[in-house]
């Protein structure tokens, strides 16, 4: 199976909503409608990536990025293709990007309930630094990860460049 990664353009924005709904934002309320994916689209802070299979997309990220920070807002594969190493591909794309930034700290939030979301993200070298209680539409918990960049490329992190452990670190928006 070839797997293409590629900047999502306006077209996809449909798709992408659809696919937050069904994937991600399903029992919390769908906030990733199609104009504030097409904003996100189009946004020089953010940056969308699909994965594409033929000529479907089979999965998709949204990053934005602040000055010293990425934050992962979305990112999802459809069921029929998961554990084929394209969630990795996404990310990793991703991740490349902030590195191409010179941004080393990526954030993001995930449901505390989706225990395999999170298996993901530990297993992509993520780590749990605070759980937040009534995250999504005040009533489910988020488990608040991140990953330092630099220790991948074996760049030297200083004393204040790792995500520390600060209950209102990061960024309070309803990313998933
Ligand atoms: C999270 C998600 C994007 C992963 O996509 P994927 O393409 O299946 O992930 P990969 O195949 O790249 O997985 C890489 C590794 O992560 C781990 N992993 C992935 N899914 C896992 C699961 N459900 N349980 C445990 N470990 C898992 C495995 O170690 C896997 O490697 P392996 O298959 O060789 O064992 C996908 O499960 C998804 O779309 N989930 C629903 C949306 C969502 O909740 N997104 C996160 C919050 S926005």
């Amino acid at each position: 199976m070839i797997v293409r990664y590629k900047l999502a353009s306006r077209r996809d924005a449909p798709a992408i909503a659809a696919m937050s709904r069904d994937l991600i934002e399903f029992g919390v309320g769908w906030s990733w409608r199609t104009p504030r994916v097409a904003h996100a689209i189009v946004d020089p802070d953010t940056v969308v990536v699909k994965a594409i299979v033929g000529t479907r997309a089979v999965g998709f990220g949204i990053m934005g990025f602040s000055d010293e920070e990425a934050h992962l807002e979305l990112l999802a594969v459809t069921r029929d293709k998961r554990r084929r190493g394209i969630g990795r591909g996404l990310v990793d794309w991703l991740e490349d990007t902030a590195l191409a930034a010179g941004i080393g700290i990526v954030r993001l939030e995930v449901r505390e309930i989706r225990l395999g979301e999170r298996r993901f993200y530990e297993r992509l070298g993520y780590r749990a630094i605070a759980v937040t209680p009534q995250y999504y539409a005040g009533r489910e918990a988020a488990v608040r990860m991140a990953k330092d960049l630099w220790e991948r490329v074996g760049a030297p992190a200083g004393p204040e460049d790792g995500p520390d452990d600060g209950p209102d670190d990061g960024p309070d928006d309803d990313s998933l």
